[in-house]
């Protein structure tokens, strides 16, 4: 049987903006809303799964819908497309000004990043280990299923000043708060706490190259001997031929930072093991939390630290991108955004 593409799969593809615009609307008409208003299990099941997407649907309405426009010229000239372009203020500074919506969106990470929490906090092997630091923590979700999964262990969420209270109220939500405190850090200024684990999950695919791995070695230094370093987010197959969401989630990447993009386990494993790092590994996600997205997961070790990366489908590799095509890696940046 062929491998090629269907009339009907590319036709899915190219008009594939008509199911995504369907649901923003659905979302900005406050459709959701209102089922979730009777019967009352709709805001039950919100409050007991902590699943609320919709405020970064609002967000991909609001803002991403009208960037996505502009994909043609990034995929041309390699520039972001964001509110950068026409000079507005960078929407993560304002978004870091105002604390209510600052909530609302941090909130909304964790509604998309529960199921691989869930799913980390449960099939690592943390019973080996007894410390841990979340880096860029947001809410804390990860940290939070962490802690309630195993009673061992104590951690930290390291992330920018701004969201300390937020991340407090969550944790002490969840009665975790004996267990878990906050760090107020910049994972580039500043040296990154030191524990048994770190974790970086929707972290890398915001940055360069240069500073994706500098990120891994600065978490290759703050670990000890056997400690190991989680990633994950959406990590694109290996032969890049399978995972679209990863992939289209690199052109995000291209739309809104500067540098950043997604990229494949293997890529992963790579910097990792070019940090110092002598064991690693990819896992799929078992648990199936992400619907077709496919989780990958990643462990490195050294005899020095070790380091893990649980990833789901994501880009590039060391070989780059046609002149202007950021879809690879690009010259060394030190952009200093808040994705
Ligand atoms: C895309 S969110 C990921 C949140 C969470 N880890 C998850 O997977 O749902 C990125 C996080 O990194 C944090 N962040 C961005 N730049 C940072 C910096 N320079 N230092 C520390 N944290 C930073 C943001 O505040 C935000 O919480």
């Amino acid at each position: 049987m062929s491998d090629d593409p269907t009339p009907d799969q590319i036709m899915e593809v190219g008009l594939g903006f008509w199911a995504s615009k369907t649901l923003l609307s659905a979302v900005e008409m406050e459709l959701f809303t209102e089922l979730a208003r009777h019967p009352e299990s709709g805001e039950a099941l919100r409050d007991r799964l902590g699943l609320y997407i919709g405020g970064i649907l609002e967000m991909a309405n609001q803002r991403l819908y009208r960037f996505w426009g502009g994909l043609t010229e990034a995929l041309r000239t390699g520039q972001l497309q964001n509110e950068a372009k026409s000079g507005e203020m960078p929407f993560f500074q304002a978004l870091y000004a105002d604390p209510a919506r600052l909530k609302g969106f941090l909130a909304a990470m964790t509604g998309l990043s529960h199921g691989a929490n869930l799913a980390i906090a449960r099939q690592f092997p943390w019973h080996e280990h007894e410390t841990f630091v979340d880096i860029g923590t947001a809410q804390g979700d990860l940290a939070v299923q962490i802690a309630l999964a195993n009673e061992h262990l104590t951690g930290v969420g390291f992330d920018l000043p701004e969201v300390a209270p937020i991340f407090e109220d969550y944790v002490e939500h969840n009665g975790v708060q004996e267990r878990l405190r906050f760090a107020a850090g910049d994972f580039f200024a500043d040296d990154l706490p030191k524990a048994d684990v770190l974790v970086m999950g929707h972290i890398l695919h915001d940055w360069s190259l240069d500073e994706k791995r500098k990120l891994i070695s600065k978490a290759h230094e703050a670990l000890p001997e056997e400690g190991a370093l989680i990633v994950y987010e959406t990590i694109i197959d290996d032969d890049r031929s399978k995972n679209a969401f990863g992939l289209l989630m690199s052109l995000n990447m291209l739309i809104e930072t500067e540098h950043g993009f997604d990229y494949t386990a293997a890529d992963c494993m790579g910097w990792m093991t070019d940090a110092g790092f002598s064991r690693t590994r990819a896992e799929p996600d078992r648990a199936g939390l992400n619907g077709h997205r496919r989780e990958v997961a990643a462990r490195a070790r050294t005899p020095a630290s070790g380091a893990d990366c649980y990833a789901r489908p994501g880009c590039t590799r060391e070989h780059s991108r046609r002149p202007g095509v950021r879809l690879g890696l690009q010259e060394p940046s030190v952009s200093k955004g808040k994705p």
